[in-house]
Formats: structure tokens, C-alpha cells, sequence
């Protein structure tokens, strides 16, 4: 049995980048009987600006959102995770295990630092708490983007470190990542970067909350090229295979199969295909996610059970490391 933890930031609404990399495999993961922890890594999230009126509530729907794609607050645990006080406390140990050259060659780091005049020090120290967040529960198997492989390879070597250091401790967290296209689903817009929660033009991304009238029109306005058969060619032709990543992602049809489907019709007809096929499997986690947010109350109940049994097992972790580390007999 694999233990699993995983994250996801508060940052705006899940899009299907978040879908096809992680949640969807999370959801498998829960269905195979694996202990499974998910995270609505809000401390991650302050890293950059957020707007303290909305943070809050974001961080409800997010959680409400990964109910919807089919994760079970009774199988799986489900927390927030600023209310686990010892992630903040792990990271300090584990920050004065590491070095500013490692953190700084990390290249999400040098990505989100580039823009900035002035970096705030939780943004170089961000890998490091998700370390702390993978260690505190053990976890031997992570289900992440192919974004965050540099993460998971330094919460690897944090571990390494600490068991060389103070004894054996930590068993070396492995990053799982789709090995094919979904682990790096790219922007609608961009189709040679990755769609994310902070591009500023939101036809870039499809979320979880669109309607399918949004869903239509922001298919039809993906960047494609000026081929109009359509068929899979990631390197010269990256924004229509993105969409056949996408359709084989929901329907399990193989690049050769949609090509063979697709003969006689242009990009345009292609793309009114795969909006219906993201509709209609939207529309159902669409609509569970509107009913919880109706009843805000049985929602906080359940992340009130998730810090509770999340708090269980990282105090116990907790507890080992501040023995082992002597700040306690
Ligand atoms: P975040 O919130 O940016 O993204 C959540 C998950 O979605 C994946 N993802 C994608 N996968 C495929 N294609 C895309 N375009 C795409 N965009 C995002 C991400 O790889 C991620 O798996 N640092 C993490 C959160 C975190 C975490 C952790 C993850 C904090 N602590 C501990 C694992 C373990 C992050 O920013 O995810």
C-alpha cells in the first residue's frame, strides 16, 4: 500500500491543467485503496499577493472542487494546511538543511522570480515547505504535474539529508507523473507554455466553474495554425495536438483513432467536437460542486475532520523529529 500525498494552491479556480496532471490520477489513486492525503496548500498560495477578502472562500471552493472530482473526505484526507500548524514548524528544520544555491537554481523559482522588482523570501523558501508537507506524512508516491518534478526531487534529497544527519527517518518520497501529454496540458492561448492559473487572458484555461457556453467559446478561439487536417504533432503543431491531448484524455481514443474520426473535417469542426466532449464531461462535477457550495456548513465540517486527522499523524511525525533533531529528550 503506496501512501500518497499531494497539493494543490488556492490561487483561483482548478482548470484542467490541475485535472489531467494531478486530480484525476488522485481520484484513481483513492479508488485503489491507497492511503491518500490531499492538501489545499493556502500558505503555499501567499507566496504571491492574494486578496484577503477572497482567499478565504477560494479555499472553500477549492476543496469543494476536488469533492466534486470525485475525492471522499471519509477515504481520503482532505485539509487545509495552514490549520496544521507543524508544516510551518517542519519547514524551519528543514530550511536549515538546504543552501540559497540549491533553492536558487530551481527553475519555477527563477520563472516566478524573473517578473518580480523585489522577492519575497516565501517564494525561495516555497520548495521547501512543500518538502515539509511530503515528509510529514510519510509519503512514499507523489501525483503531480510534470512542473513540479524539481520539488519532489528536493523533498527526496531533504530526506536524505535529514536521515544522514539525525538516523533514518524518512523513506525517499518518488514523484508519479503522467508520462505522456496530460502531465503538461499547455495554455489555449500559448500552446507552447503550460496552462496555469496565472495567465492574465482567462480563454487561456478552461476551469471547473465555466459554462459550456464559455467552454464553446473558448475552444473555438484556441490557438491553432493554418493546417487544417488535424492530426498529432506536439513539436510543429502544438496548439490542435493540445486539443487531441485533451480528447484523448476524456475519451481514452487514441491519437490514431481521432485522426481516422477526424478525416474530411478542418481545426474549426474539430474544435466543436472536443468542446462537446469537455462539456459533457464537465457538466456533472459542474454541478456537484454548485450543490456543496450551497451548504457551506456540512463543507467546513468536513475540512474540520480532515485538519483533525491530518493534525493526527503530522504531530506524531513532528514529535520524532524535534527528538531526533534534540530540541526534546
Ligand atoms: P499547483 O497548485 O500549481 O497545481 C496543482 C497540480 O496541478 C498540476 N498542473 C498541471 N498539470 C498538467 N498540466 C498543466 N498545465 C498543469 N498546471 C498545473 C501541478 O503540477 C500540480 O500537481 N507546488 C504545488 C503545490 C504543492 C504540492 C505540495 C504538490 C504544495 N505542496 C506537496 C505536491 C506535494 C503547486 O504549485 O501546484
Amino acid at each position: 500500500k503506496k501512501t500518497i500525498f499531494s497539493g494543490i494552491q488556492p490561487t483561483g479556480v482548478l482548470h484542467l491543467g490541475n485535472y489531467f496532471g494531478a486530480v484525476r490520477r488522485w481520484v484513481e489513486l483513492q479508488e485503489q485503496g491507497h492511503n491518500v492525503i490531499f492538501s489545499v496548500v493556502d500558505l503555499h498560495s501567499i507566496t504571491l499577493p492574494q486578496d484577503p477578502a477572497t482567499l478565504h472562500s477560494q479555499i472553500l471552493n477549492m476543496a469543494a472542487s476536488l469533492i466534486a472530482c470525485g475525492i471522499d473526505p471519509a477515504r481520503a484526507v482532505l485539509f487545509q494546511q495552514s490549520r496544521v500548524s507543524e508544516h510551518a514548524q517542519f519547514n524551519w528544520v528543514l530550511g536549515c538543511l538546504t543552501t540559497l544555491a540549491r533553492l536558487g537554481h530551481l527553475p519555477q523559482y527563477k520563472e516566478k522570480s524573473a517578473s518580480l522588482k523585489e522577492v519575497p523570501l516565501g517564494l525561495y523558501v516555497y520548495p521547501v515547505l512543500q518538502a515539509a508537507d511530503i515528509l510529514l506524512y510519510r509519503a512514499t508516491h507523489v501525483p503531480v504535474g510534470e512542473d513540479q518534478l524539481q520539488h519532489i526531487q528536493l523533498a527526496a534529497h531533504l530526506a536524505r539529508v535529514f536521515n544522514n544527519k539525525y538516523g533514518r527517518t524518512f523513506r525517499l518520497p518518488h514523484s508519479m507523473v503522467y508520462d505522456d501529454a496530460t502531465g503538461r496540458l499547455r495554455s489555449l492561448r500559448q500552446p507552447t507554455k503550460k496552462m496555469s492559473k496565472s495567465e492574465a487572458d482567462p480563454r487561456s484555461r478552461i476551469e471547473l466553474t465555466d459554462t459550456p457556453d464559455q467552454i464553446l467559446e473558448k475552444l473555438k478561439k484556441a490557438v491553432t495554425d493554418h493546417t487544417s487536417a488535424v492530426y498529432y504533432d506536439p513539436e510543429a503543431r502544438p496548439g490542435v495536438s493540445n486539443l487531441m491531448t485533451m480528447h484523448n484524455a476524456l475519451t481514452g481514443l487514441s491519437y490514431d483513432e481521432i485522426r481516422a474520426q477526424c478525416e474530411g473535417k478542418d481545426t474549426g469542426q474539430y474544435k466543436l467536437l472536443v468542446a462537446d466532449v469537455v462539456i459533457e464531461h464537465l457538466r456533472p462535477i459542474r454541478q456537484e460542486l454548485t450543490r456543496l457550495l450551497e451548504d457551506k456548513a456540512h463543507l467546513v465540517g468536513l475540512l474540520d475532520l480532515g485538519a483533525a486527522r491530518a493534525k493526527a499523524i503530522a504531530a506524531s511525525t513532528w514529535a520524532e523529529v524535534r527528538r531526533k533533531v534534540g530540541l526534546s529528550e
